[in-house]
């Protein structure tokens, strides 16, 4: 009986094509139902002599029998890619854990500060909750002046203080403790209580300038805005320069640049016109030095405020503002 059986499943095993099918022969033969486990607990009820010769038989055919499955299942699996089977290649190449990185922010802002730093600039920090007198005042918009509804602004409620809506209260802080001749870049995190849009977003960055000595004059301030443009965008970079209105300055200008995303033709972006105003700027207003304790006649300099999200725009040709703050790793992993 026990040799039939053992030619069976030789036979049977043999004729296997591939895993399944050696799995079903498996549970026919020794599992919990197979034939021959069904024979060996069937041992039991023989008597004790017969039992001994005819167990040590049977065992040994369950032995042998799971040589064989063995066998055909080392050569089917070898003939499987590794994934479908139990086996481990170790030649196959290790995955790489995630690597994180900066935010395309911080490496356009460490960029930046590089730039003005090899012009002599220092690069400092300012607080990002300000007062109503360095946010407005000192910078020549008095309370009811019109121009403070150009920065809608979040007030913290009980504590008199505001989330910066611009980092130009640090040109006044700053002057306050120094004097000339002196040149810095605060960047930094500012707030406006505005609706987002593709261009707008509550929360932003600028980078402050402010450049003070007793001869510093408009071609300084052409020069080294012009400067770090070309730096920054390469040689090639299209400049133009308009008037424009701060309170804190005067006279008050704009700087442009071709806009990269449509090459200048004109999109949705720079408002069909194919520029972009990158950095306002001026002279520093009289009444910003007379705020921070200068004489205004014995000293003049420049100051701007960048918008490092726009610039940053420019640079990688985003359309929307809102993508850096959306944590989209597909957005995120590009840098
Ligand atoms: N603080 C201005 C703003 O947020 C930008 C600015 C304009 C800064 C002219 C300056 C400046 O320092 O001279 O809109």
């Amino acid at each position: 009986m026990f040799s039939q059986l053992k030619q069976k499943y030789i036979k049977e095993i043999s004729q296997v094509k591939n895993l399944k099918e050696l799995d079903e022969i498996y549970h026919k033969c020794i599992g919990r139902k197979g034939e021959l486990t069904n024979i060996l607990r069937s041992l039991k009820d023989l008597k004790e002599k017969e039992q001994k010769q005819k167990g040590k038989l049977a065992n040994n055919l369950k032995q042998e029998i799971e040589i064989l499955f063995e066998n055909k299942k080392l050569k089917l699996t070898n003939n499987l890619p590794y994934q479908q089977t139990n086996w481990i290649d170790v030649t196959v190449p290790g995955k790489l854990p995630d690597q994180g990185h900066l935010h395309p922010i911080t490496l356009v802002q460490e960029e930046i500060e590089d730039i003005f730093q090899s012009m002599g600039f220092s690069v400092l920090d300012g607080p990002e909750m300000e007062t109503e007198h360095y946010n407005f005042d000192a910078l020549n918009i008095p309370k009811n002046h019109p121009a403070r509804d150009l920065w809608d602004t979040f007030w913290l409620k009980n504590i008199n203080l505001l989330l910066r809506t611009h980092t130009s209260p640090m040109q006044v802080r700053y002057m306050e403790k120094n004097q000339p001749p002196l040149r810095i870049i605060v960047p930094g995190r500012c707030f406006r209580h505005e609706a987002t849009d593709a261009s707008h977003e509550t929360t932003f960055h600028q980078i402050e300038g402010l450049m003070i000595g007793q001869n510093i004059s408009m071609a300084n301030l052409k020069g080294v805005l012009e400067g770090f443009m070309k730096r920054f965008y390469g040689p090639q970079v299209k400049l133009r320069w308009q008037p424009s209105y701060f309170p804190f300055t005067e006279p008050g200008l704009e700087l442009l640049m071709g806009c990269s995303i449509c090459g200048g033709k004109g999109c949705s972006t720079c408002g069909q016109s194919g520029w972009i105003e990158v950095i306002p700027c001026g002279m520093v207003h009289p009444n910003v030095f007379k705020a921070a304790g200068y004489n205004p006649n014995r000293y003049q300099g420049f100051a701007f405020g960048m918008g490092l999200d726009r610039i940053a725009m420019m640079k990688y040709k985003i359309d929307d503002i809102r993508l850096f703050y959306s944590n989209d790793l597909r957005f995120l992993n590009q840098f």
